[in-house]
């Protein structure tokens, strides 16, 4: 038994602002955005939610793979920024689409999120308990920025992927993931404050906070290493794989990442120049762009890898 992506769907918010946008707003470039990360523009909600976007991207992604509400036994929404500390996103998706037989949860893997979630229902899949599931990366991450702070709010975007999988002969080949506790400050938000007035409220960090280059460091090297356990456990060598499908932090690190594996960069596709980075929704979006351009076909080796906060990174590769 193997895990099988049937199908794909995403959902951007409308509003488009691009880096020149930014700068009118604060001391930034094109330049300076473009340069150092690849980002040209990204979608930020006014109207969307985190939840108005799951629910789309889950009704593409249906559309997509044909299966109807009541096909759905699982439901895992990847996320941060959910709308509600409960109920979770996805108990806001079973109602919406009436997926009344689903067992529904979110989880919290930072950029990892989407190829926790592929796992998670892969060990539901291979101990029998379910066969369908809709899995989900979807962010707000313009609520949780500090539009101060030009060194984090730049790099972020809204949106949602998803993906509906199914228990079948072919489809995941081999999986890494891991987490580094240790190290998780060094990409962190604070949750609501306690306004509790018996206690003091030692904590003063209520937005994004990150040191960027730490990240960088931690995902030039972990990413590479993870996705080579992968492949070695599949038997796959890089000269296997048709595309390399990354979370989209940064177009260096994307490069990086080639190089290190001296594969051709043009077998990492992107869309972080129009989304920006967001986070456990970037590996989905990417994913459904290139499978709504026809770039997937039966039978292709494919690698998923995400990477952040937490620390955590989880890689995987697949037939599709
Ligand atoms: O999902 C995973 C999450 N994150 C990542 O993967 C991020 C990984 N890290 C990175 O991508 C890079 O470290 C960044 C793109 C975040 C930053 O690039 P950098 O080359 O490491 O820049 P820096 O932080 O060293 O800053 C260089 C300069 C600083 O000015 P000074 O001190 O040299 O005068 C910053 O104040 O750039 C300045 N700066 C900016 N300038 C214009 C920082 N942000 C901006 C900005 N516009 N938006």
């Amino acid at each position: 038994m193997r895990t099988r992506i049937i199908g794909t769907g995403s959902c951007l918010p409308e509003t488009v602002v691009t880096n020149d946008d930014l700068s009118k707003i604060m001391d930034t470039s094109d330049e300076w955005i473009s340069s150092r990360t690849g980002i040209r523009e990204r979608r930020l909600v006014k109207e969307e939610t985190t939840a108005s976007m799951s629910i789309e991207a889950s009704k593409r992604a249906m559309e997509n793979a044909g299966v109807s509400a009541e096909d759905i036994d699982l439901i895992i929404v990847a996320t941060i920024t959910g709308d509600h500390v409960t109920p979770s996103t996805s108990c806001e998706i079973q109602a919406a689409i009436g997926a009344d037989r689903a067992v529904a949860f979110d989880i919290n893997a930072a950029c990892s999120g989407f190829m926790f979630a592929l796992h998670i229902a892969d060990a539901y899949f291979k101990s029998g308990i379910y066969k369908t599931a809709l899995i989900l990366g979807a962010e707000t991450l313009s609520r949780i920025m500090d539009w101060n702070d030009r060194s984090t709010c730049v790099l972020f975007g809204d949106g949602a992927g998803a993906a509906v999988v199914r228990a079948d002969d072919t489809g995941l080949l081999a999986y890494d993931q891991g987490s580094d506790g240790a190290k998780g400050m060094v990409l962190a938000c604070q949750n609501r404050k306690n306004n509790n007035p018996l206690v003091k409220n030692p904590m003063d960090m209520e937005y994004t906070s990150m040191d960027g280059q730490e990240v960088y460091k931690f995902a030039v090297t972990k990413v590479p290493s993870s996705i080579k356990k992968v492949l070695d456990e599949a038997g796959l060598t890089v000269e296997d794989i048709d595309y390399f499908a990354l979370h989209q932090a940064n177009i260096r690190i994307i490069q990086s990442v080639a190089k290190r594996l001296k594969v051709s960069e043009d077998k990492f596709p992107t869309s972080l120049d129009h989304c920006g980075n967001i986070s456990a929704a970037s590996v989905p979006i990417l994913l459904d762009e290139m499978n709504r351009k026809g770039l997937l076909k039966p039978g292709m080796k494919i690698v998923l890898s995400g990477f952040g906060g937490g620390l955590t990174w989880g890689s995987a590769v697949l037939e599709w």
